[in-house]
């Protein structure tokens, strides 16, 4: 059963700009709201949906089964779109979307160990069958290194003392026991859980989440036709930053720099911006759904 609610949905079907019999990518396929939506939405379309987790992917294809041949699901992570685009018949594409981070079914199933449910082992792995469990990564890295992992990932201000608290409390292996030692460093500071930011940061290393996004970026630009939309939803600034980053300078014509070589390319613009500002989630669907308070969509169109 799928628990998660897709997060601006409408707003990801109105950027998408659907075309009926339109090819459709869903990087992160997840519960399966924002494919079946495009598939609904554009008649005759057909869609690729990959996704890092297999149990996302094996729940999703009983929720998409009634779209038949017009769905191919694959079991992969999206640092890796072309290949997978170009391998299921997906090279040229009128609409990409990626609604990044982890879903709510992945956060509340005690197995996985992304949040502070009591039992769970600290794994964090999107696929549980590839790298590191976050609970591996901890007991081996060096307190300075943690602590630097903590902050950049988590922008957690207090990441040397609770580097230096997981250090004392190691092995840790399970997502309640690092919640208590975190709690146990820093105390609490309102209503929010104070392990927060390091079960972030912990989760965007173990799936290296920063890499995986800015790898996908130019391989989506390639693989849209003229006039196809890419939207990307990120639900934090480190995400967000890199998003918008690339969106701007794709669609920018590269300004000349004082120390070019005479040679050096001019870069044409190959986007266009549809969304100068991110589109973020209204009153009423924040009310319904708080993992949508912090959610940023983008949208640009291939030139
Ligand atoms: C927010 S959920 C997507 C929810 C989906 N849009 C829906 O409506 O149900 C994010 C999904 O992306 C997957 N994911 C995160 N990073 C990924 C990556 N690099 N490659 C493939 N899938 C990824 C996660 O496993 C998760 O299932």
């Amino acid at each position: 059963m799928t628990i998660h609610r897709t997060v601006l949905l409408q707003e990801v079907i109105d950027g998408l700009a659907l075309k009926p019999g339109g090819r459709y990518i869903d990087g992160t396929v997840g519960g399966g709201g924002h494919s079946e939506a495009i598939l609904r939405g554009a008649p005759d379309s057909h869609l690729l949906g990959l996704d890092a987790d297999p149990l996302a992917i094996q729940r999703t294809a009983a929720r998409l089964a009634a779209f038949e041949a017009r769905v191919k699901l694959a079991n992969q992570n999206f640092s890796q779109l072309g290949e997978a685009a170009r391998a299921n018949g997906f090279d040229s594409v009128d609409g990409i979307v990626l609604d990044l981070g982890l879903s709510s079914d992945q956060l509340e199933d005690r197995r996985r160990g992304f949040g502070f449910i009591a039992g769970g082992p600290l794994d964090m792995r999107f696929n549980p069958n590839q790298g590191l469990s976050a609970a591996e990564l901890i007991n081996v890295l060096e307190p300075d290194e943690l602590a630097d992992l903590i902050y950049r990932y988590g922008e957690e201000p207090a990441s040397r003392r609770i580097a230096r608290a997981i250090e004392a409390a190691r092995p840790i292996e399970t997502a309640e026991q690092l919640a208590d030692v975190v709690e146990k460093a820093i105390g609490r500071r309102g209503r929010i859980h104070p392990a927060t930011l390091t079960f972030q940061a912990l989760r965007i290393a173990v799936n290296d989440e920063m890499g995986a996004l800015l790898t996908v970026l130019p391989q989506a630009n390639e693989l849209l036709k003229s006039g196809g939309r890419l939207a990307v939803i990120s639900f934090h600034s480190l995400e967000d930053r890199i998003v918008k980053e690339y969106l701007r300078s794709a669609s920018r014509v590269r300004p000349a720099q004082p120390d070019d070589p005479p040679d050096m390319v001019r870069h044409e613009p190959t986007l266009r911006l549809i969304t100068h500002k991110p589109i973020v989630p209204g009153d009423e669907e924040v009310a319904n759904n708080s993992r949508a308070r912090s959610a940023r969509l983008r949208v640009a169109e291939k030139l």
